[in-house]
């Protein structure tokens, strides 16, 4: 690490962010491929997001950031010039600084695509029934590239009712094909309803804490090729991928798409593309990232 005057910032928002391992991500890339870049957390009071956004805008050394928990929506009023998919989705997580303006990313969309692609290469979205848990900020990506994909159904079951709609409402205009229902969460709605799904996804933030619920009664599930992805990568195997397993799923935790959402942001940032190799830094990163669990996460 070598810091000078043409040292260019790099860096992540967010309001806790002391748990974050996108520095870790990014200062591997950046020492890999020699540049002269340094990434950094910043800890900026939701008070105070404004004024940050207006002087990272004007500080002709910064190249860019990611944005995450709480901002990746309040973001994008203050961003000049957005891509289709960060409007479609409503959420952008990466933004780009070029001569005091501001370009808003959703690189989610790449990682979720992408984790799937890596570990379940013969999937085919299409005409496949999903069951999502959630309709927070996390959902939108994953919500976004399911329907891009065709896939046949999807149920998204979320604690407040009006939550799950309000994300169905904002989606069926750009749905063709597919259909998409939004129910009350309720832990044996599979029983109930008899639905047998595909892929389950866990996109709420229950299962962070050991002492979290287990979300969903699997045991109904007669299909052992479901898979079940729980977006929450720290701890590995949460009580839904526990209780998965348990019931011979094929079970998925969300690291991989933090990485592959990290290499994504990096190409943005420096057009470094490291897609012919893709699979040799995945692994490098994963084992950076997992040697970080228990000091802190995300
Ligand atoms: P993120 O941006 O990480 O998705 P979020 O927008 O706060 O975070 O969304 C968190 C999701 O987890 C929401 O779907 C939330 O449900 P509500 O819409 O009812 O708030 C869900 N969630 C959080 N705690 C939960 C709990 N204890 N039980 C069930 N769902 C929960």
């Amino acid at each position: 690490m070598n810091i000078n005057g043409q040292t260019k910032i790099l860096g992540v928002l967010g309001y806790p962010i002391a748990h974050s391992l996108s520095p870790h991500i990014h200062q591997y890339l950046i020492e890999k491929f020699k540049l002269n870049l340094f990434y950094l957390p910043f800890k900026v009071h939701p008070d105070h997001f404004n004024l940050f956004i207006q002087g990272i805008t004007h500080l002709n050394n910064f190249l860019g950031c990611n944005i995450t928990v709480p901002f990746k929506r309040t973001i994008m009023k203050y961003t000049k010039v957005l891509s289709e998919e960060a409007k479609i989705i409503g959420a952008v997580n990466t933004l780009t600084i070029h001569n005091n303006n501001s370009y808003g990313y959703n690189t989610d969309v790449y990682g979720f695509q992408q984790s799937l692609k890596i570990n379940f290469p013969s999937l085919k979205l299409k005409d496949k029934v999903v069951l999502m848990l959630g309709a927070g900020g996390a959902s939108r990506a994953i919500l976004y590239v399911l329907l891009k994909e065709k896939i046949k159904k999807i149920v998204i079951l979320n604690r407040t009712e009006s939550h799950g709609q309000a994300l169905k409402k904002h989606f069926l205009r750009y749905v063709k094909q597919s259909e998409i229902i939004a129910m009350p969460h309720d832990f044996y709605y599979l029983s109930k309803s008899g639905l047998q799904p595909d892929l389950i996804i866990n996109t709420t933030s229950v299962g962070l804490k050991k002492s979290d619920n287990l979300l969903l009664d699997l045991k109904t599930l007669k299909n052992k090729k479901i898979i079940v992805y729980d977006l929450i990568y720290n701890p590995p195997l949460t009580p839904l991928l526990h209780a998965a397993k348990k019931n011979h799923l094929t079970v998925m935790n969300g690291l991989d798409m933090l990485i592959l959402q990290a290499l994504n942001s990096f190409n943005l940032w420096t057009g470094i593309n490291v897609e012919g190799d893709l699979l040799r830094h995945l692994n490098i990163l994963r084992r950076i990232c997992m040697k970080r669990y228990g000091r802190g996460n995300s």
